[in-house]
Formats: C-alpha cells, structure tokens, sequence
C-alpha cells in the first residue's frame, strides 16, 4: 500500500520532471536570448559611457538611466558595466586634479554626443614625452605621495630614448644660496647636464632674478631643525624630487656654505665615472660616536653596526632609490634618536653601512675641518681664501678611486661664509679653470 503510492508518487514526479524539462528548455531558449539583448544594450551603454569620461553629469545622468534598467535587467550584465562607469568615473574625477592647468570649470560645456571632442583627445593622449617631463618644482603632492612616486624604477634597462645623464644638486639651505654667484659661475655653459633643488626654510620668501640658475628651482620644504628627523625628511624631500627626472643619475647634497673646488667637467666626469656611492661611514667609540646609539634600535641595529658620517654625500641613482623607498631604517630613527642622537649624523651611515656597504666609499667629497673641536666645524672668512689653501682642499689628502690611490679626494668644501665671496670670485675661475 505503502509501496504504491510511493511508486505513484514517483512516476507523478516523472511526469512533472519531464514536462518540467520542456518548459526549461524553452526557456533557456528564452533566457538565451534575453541575455543577448542584454549584453547587447550593456555593450551599448559602456561605449557610450567611455566616450563622455569627461563629463560627470553625462555620467551620472547615464547611471540614473543604468539603475532604471536594473529592474528589468540581470544582474550579471548589470555589474559589468558598473564596473566600466566606475572607471569612467574614477578617470573623469583625477584627470581634471592631476592636469593642474586645467580647471572643471573650463572643461566644455556640452560635449558633442556623435563623437569624442578633439580636445578629449588631447587630455587622454599621454606619450612617452609628456611621461617622461618631471612635474612641475612647486607641485601639490605631500610627502607620502612624491616618495611613493620617486621610488618607481623602470624593469627594462636599455631606454627607448635619448638622454643625457644629469647631476642632481641638492641645497639644503636656511635661506637664500649664499654663495650663488660662485655657483652660477661654475654651472655657466654647462645646461643640460645638471639640475637644481632647492630646499629652503618654507617661510623663506626671498627672490631670484629670472636670469639666475636658481631661478624657480625651490621644491614644496618644510620647517628642518639641525640634528633632527626632519633634516633627514628633507634630503629625502630632495633626493625624491630629483628622482622623478630620469635623467639625474648622481645625486650631490650641499648646503648654502659648500663651494664646488673643481671645474664642471671635472666634477661631473669624477661622479658619473665613479662605481662607489661617497657616504661617509665610520665607527666612533665614545660620547659623541656610539655613545648617541639607543638601544631600543635592536635588534634591527646592533651597536657594533652604529656608524656616525657627514651628511653631505654623493651617491648614485640606485642608492637614492634604496633610501626614499626606505620603510625600514627611518622609522626607527624617527621612533628612537631623540635629542642628542644627532640621526642626520647616523641615518644614513649606519644604513648604508648595513645594507649598501659594498658599493660605499665610506668617504664624503664633501672638505670640512673639524680639527679645533666644537659641534661646529671651521668657517672661513675673507682672508683664509688663498691660493694656497684652496690648492690645500684640492689636492691635500690621499684616497681611493675606482680602485686606484689618487690625491684627488674632494671636489667641494665647506663652510664658506659669505664674506669669503669677493675672494672665491677672485681666485676660483681661475685655479679651478673655470669656463
Ligand atoms: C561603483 O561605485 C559605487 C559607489 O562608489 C559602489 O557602491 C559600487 O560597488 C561600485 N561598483 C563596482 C562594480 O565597483
Ligand atoms: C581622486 O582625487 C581626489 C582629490 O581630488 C581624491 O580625494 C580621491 O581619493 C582620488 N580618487 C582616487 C580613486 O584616487
Ligand atoms: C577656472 O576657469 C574659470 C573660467 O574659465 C575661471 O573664471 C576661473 O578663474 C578658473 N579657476 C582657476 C582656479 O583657474
Ligand atoms: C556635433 O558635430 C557635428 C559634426 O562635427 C556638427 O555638425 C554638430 O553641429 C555638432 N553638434 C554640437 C551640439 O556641437
Ligand atoms: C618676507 O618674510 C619676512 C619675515 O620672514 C617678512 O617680514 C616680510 O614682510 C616678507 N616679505 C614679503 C614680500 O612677503
Ligand atoms: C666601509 O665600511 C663597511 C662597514 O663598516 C665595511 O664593511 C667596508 O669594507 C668599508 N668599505 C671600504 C671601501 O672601506
Ligand atoms: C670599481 O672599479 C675598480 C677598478 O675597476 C675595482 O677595482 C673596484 O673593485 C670597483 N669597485 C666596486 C665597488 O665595484
Ligand atoms: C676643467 O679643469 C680641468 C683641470 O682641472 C681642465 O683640464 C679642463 O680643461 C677644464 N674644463 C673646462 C671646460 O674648462
């Protein structure tokens, strides 16, 4: 009894099974085609939406026409060309900020619907030449955005395009370049091999005659304390500005007292030769050396690898890499070297001497004489400028390079005060055998 209505049951199940079949072939037949005509008109919507990027009303007016569709159409279709509009979206909003000179305001008014506008082209054009041309010196990105930005490094070595590699020079300075005629003496006729940064106390407002090679070249700064982290914030402001123009391949940090001691050709031929990074490094036991290391630094730096150096390096394109994407080093600095840790004086020799040493010199270019003690160096003034003594920087010491001993170990010096200026004028053009 029990059996047969089971087995009833079943054969009912059958036949409902089968008649079931029949209504869903017919309509997936259906759904077949409701799919193509909704993929059909969500192809439609996407296109149209690609070519009125520009306009977010447009966009905003086609989304209202999309939710509308929505009832009546599939989800999965659907979905796809949110996803397009997104997009739409998302380039429409950040092409108008990132384009600076343009202004929303500006955009036209009404955009041609049967076709793109010829200056919707020219905004989404980006050639390799508008890739390569370095934003401009006062730009609006924060610190985060621009290290971000500098530390991208291209997969492919061999460059699709002319260049001609440059040195970046970096002045870190209080105000004004002080010794800027001495400076501009020594860049003249050599453009296109060099550029300049300056970074200079934010509220500095003084003025450069156009004509000047300092001309305009201050980037965005902030407030920087001696013996502080925020010095080390602005070499890392620098070296990310320089890097974001491909073609600067060494990169030199001076402050407003440096004095160059060589010619240009000489100078550019000594670092763009070099196959060492001049950091200078070196192991200092006592107060003033080890005695600034913290040990809450461990285990990520061990006192026997505490370094102490001078601030004012010299170094290649992948150093400076290494030191703006650093997400290691630095914030430990920032964390641990309080006051009397000086981290200008350690951040970057300890590092380099961790992590980069095999291509580091452990030496500055950079002449400095602190021999009479103190927490300063020597400063000269008008009458120590001889002949003699500049002869003394160029040519007084031994080191190596590339290699080889060579009595030519520093191609700057340092601190010149500005009433050393008459004097260096005088002299320098032609002992350095400037042009
Ligand atoms: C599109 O953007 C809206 C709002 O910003 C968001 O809710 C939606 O999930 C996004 N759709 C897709 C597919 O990302
Ligand atoms: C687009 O730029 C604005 C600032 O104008 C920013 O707030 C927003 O996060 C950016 N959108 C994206 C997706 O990056
Ligand atoms: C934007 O363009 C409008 C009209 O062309 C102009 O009045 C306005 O000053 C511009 N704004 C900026 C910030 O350039
Ligand atoms: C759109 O472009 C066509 C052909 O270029 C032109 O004849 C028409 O006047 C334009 N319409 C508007 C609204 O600009
Ligand atoms: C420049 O800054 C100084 C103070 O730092 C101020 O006294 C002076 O008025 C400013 N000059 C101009 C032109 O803004
Ligand atoms: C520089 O210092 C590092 C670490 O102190 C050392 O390993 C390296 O040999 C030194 N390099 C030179 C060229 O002296
Ligand atoms: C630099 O070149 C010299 C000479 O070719 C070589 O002796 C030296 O080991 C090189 N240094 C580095 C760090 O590659
Ligand atoms: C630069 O100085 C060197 C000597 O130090 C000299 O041989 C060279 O000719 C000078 N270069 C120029 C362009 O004057």
């Amino acid at each position: 009894m029990l059996g047969k209505s089971m087995k009833n049951k079943e054969q009912q199940c059958k036949g409902a099974g089968s008649y079931a079949k029949l209504l869903g072939a017919q309509l997936d037949l259906l759904n077949f085609f409701g799919h193509a005509l909704v993929f059909g008109m969500g192809l439609l919507i996407g296109v149209t939406l690609t070519f009125f990027v520009n306009k977010l009303s447009l966009i905003n007016f086609q989304i209202q026409q999309l939710s509308l569709l929505s009832n009546t159409l599939q989800p999965t279709l659907l979905s796809s060309t949110a996803i397009s509009s997104n997009i739409s979206l998302f380039i429409s909003n950040n092409q108008t900020k990132n384009n600076g000179a343009r202004n929303v305001s500006s955009l036209p008014k009404k955009i041609n619907q049967t076709k793109p506008s010829s200056s919707m082209i020219r905004v989404t054009r980006i050639g390799l030449r508008e890739f390569l041309r370095p934003p401009m010196m006062m730009h609006d990105m924060t610190d985060e955005e621009l290290l971000w930005r500098a530390s991208m490094v291209p997969m492919i070595n061999n460059v699709p395009f002319k260049h001609t590699p440059k040195v970046a020079f970096m002045f870190l300075t209080k105000g004004a370049v002080l010794l800027a005629p001495l400076w501009e003496r020594f860049f003249k006729g050599n453009e296109g091999l060099y550029s300049i940064y300056v970074h200079s106390h934010p509220s500095f407002n003084g003025t450069v005659p156009e004509t000047s090679v300092f001309h305009g070249r201050n980037i965005p700064s902030q407030e920087v304390r001696w013996g502080e982290n925020s010095m080390i914030e602005a070499e890392r402001r620098l070296l990310a500005n320089a890097l974001v123009d491909f073609s600067n391949q060494r990169f030199v940090l001076v402050s407003e007292s440096c004095i160059p001691l060589f010619n240009f050709s000489t100078i550019y031929w000594y670092l763009m030769n070099s196959n060492e990074t001049f950091v200078e490094a070196y192991d200092l036991p006592g107060e003033v050396g080890r005695g600034r290391y913290k040990p809450k630094m461990m285990p990520l730096i061990r006192v026997s690898q505490w370094r102490k150096g001078s601030q004012w390096f010299q170094i290649d394109r992948d150093l400076a890499l290494q030191i703006v994407s650093d997400h290691q080093y630095f914030p430990v600095f920032n964390k641990y070297c309080k006051p009397n840790c000086y981290s200008d004086e350690h951040y970057l020799p300890t590092m380099v001497s961790i992590e980069y040493w095999k291509r580091n010199s452990n030496r500055t270019l950079t002449w400095v004489d602190w021999s009479k003690g103190g927490p300063h160096p020597s400063r000269y003034y008008r009458t120590d400028v001889t002949v003699q003594f500049l002869n003394k920087l160029r040519y007084g010491t031994s080191c190596v390079y590339n290699g080889r001993t060579t009595n030519m170990c520093h191609l700057f010096a340092r601190k010149f005060t500005p009433h050393a200026l008459d004097r260096l004028l005088r002299f320098a053009p032609k002992i350095m055998q400037f042009n």
